[in-house]
């Protein structure tokens, strides 16, 4: 089997970013090596605890967690605590972290980790794009260290905050201009596919058998989740990004430019994604499709993985916990 795939993923926790974060730790084809978070479902404050409480519920305290920016570069702040809840994680309700966030800011983590293994680690970013964008802006040439550049956001259909417009790209659309221009392929899922990915009731009921994970994080935070939803089920957006670092193969991409909108009276934090290039060259691989099933499969068999990791409650005697 290849070696695990290192990946630092940048969040805002949030129910779905709780999944992506509980995938990455509980897939063997993938390495976790840290969560930086920004302020986007709910303030920084709480983006930040529900990530520190999510490692220790889920048991990785050796991985950092470093604290970024609470808000936009320029736009007011936005929140989604209407489809998360006012805590972040819906229905669920982790354990007060006993371990303190990193020393550092993430827009500093980022790139000296970027940095010390240049062409190793995945990034993913699954919130607002402000702390991606403080550090392209910072350290150009993380858009070389970074082995890929994976987001959830944007769509070229439609968009949840607006009519127009996605919620991590509305949040910031200045920042997400930034880290389009950079100069490296962004891997994009947007909204067109992740609103194929539904956690319906008959995922639902795969999840009941995964103990505590399932009990206490899973089922209560993604029953909240479907509160707000039209669909079948809650859409998992966040949860593809990290799957497609795991295994791209479960997508179908074409190459696209892809510009943000950031002036537009009614469409800002639109992705204005033109598929037929006209001349220039592309910034984005955007995804068009994904093997629902396979993702399903992979991501069910890694929560398993997860379940299996989960430390006592309480704390293992001897554990960093304990
Ligand atoms: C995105 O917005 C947030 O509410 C979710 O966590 C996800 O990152 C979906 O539009
Ligand atoms: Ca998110």
């Amino acid at each position: 089997m290849p070696a695990p795939k290192k990946i630092l993923i940048d969040c805002d926790p949030g129910i779905d970013d709780a999944l992506a974060i509980t995938l990455a730790h509980g897939c063997d084809a993938l390495d976790l090596v840290g969560l930086t978070t920004v302020g986007g479902n709910v303030s920084l404050d709480l983006t930040t605890s529900n990530a520190l409480r999510l490692r220790e519920f889920l048991g990785f305290p050796q991985v950092p967690v470093a604290a970024g920016s609470a808000g936009a570069l320029v736009v007011s702040r936005i929140d989604a605590s209407e489809v998360h809840g006012f805590g972040g994680l819906g229905g669920a309700v982790l354990p007060e972290p006993r371990l303190k966030a990193h020393d550092g800011h993430a827009v500093d983590f980022i790139i000296d980790t970027l940095a010390a293994s240049p062409g190793e680690i995945s990034l993913a970013a699954v919130g607002p794009l402000t702390n991606i964008a403080l550090a392209v802006r910072r350290e150009p040439r993380i858009v070389e260290w970074a082995r890929e550049f994976v987001i959830m956001g944007g769509s070229y259909t439609r968009g949840n905050r607006t009519p127009a417009a996605e919620f991590n790209i509305a949040a910031d659309p200045e920042a997400a201009a930034i880290v389009f221009g950079a100069g490296w392929t962004v891997i994009q899922i947007g909204l067109d596919v992740s609103l194929t990915a539904l956690a319906t009731g008959q995922v639902l009921e795969r999840m009941r058998g995964l103990g505590r994970l399932g009990s206490e994080l899973l089922i209560p935070s993604l029953e909240f989740y479907g509160m707000t939803t039209a669909h079948d089920g809650p859409a998992v957006h966040d949860a593809l990004a990290v799957a497609c670092v795991a295994d791209p193969g479960l997508f179908e991409f074409t190459p696209a430019v892809v510009d943000v909108e950031t002036a537009g009276r009614f469409t800002s934090g639109m992705t204005v994604i033109d598929f037929n290039l006209r001349g220039r060259l592309p910034n984005a691989n955007v995804a068009r499709s994904i093997d629902v099933e396979r993702f399903w499969d992979l991501t069910l068999e890694s929560f398993a993985q997860a379940a299996a990791r989960l430390p006592w409650p309480g704390g293992l005697p001897g554990s960093p916990r304990g």
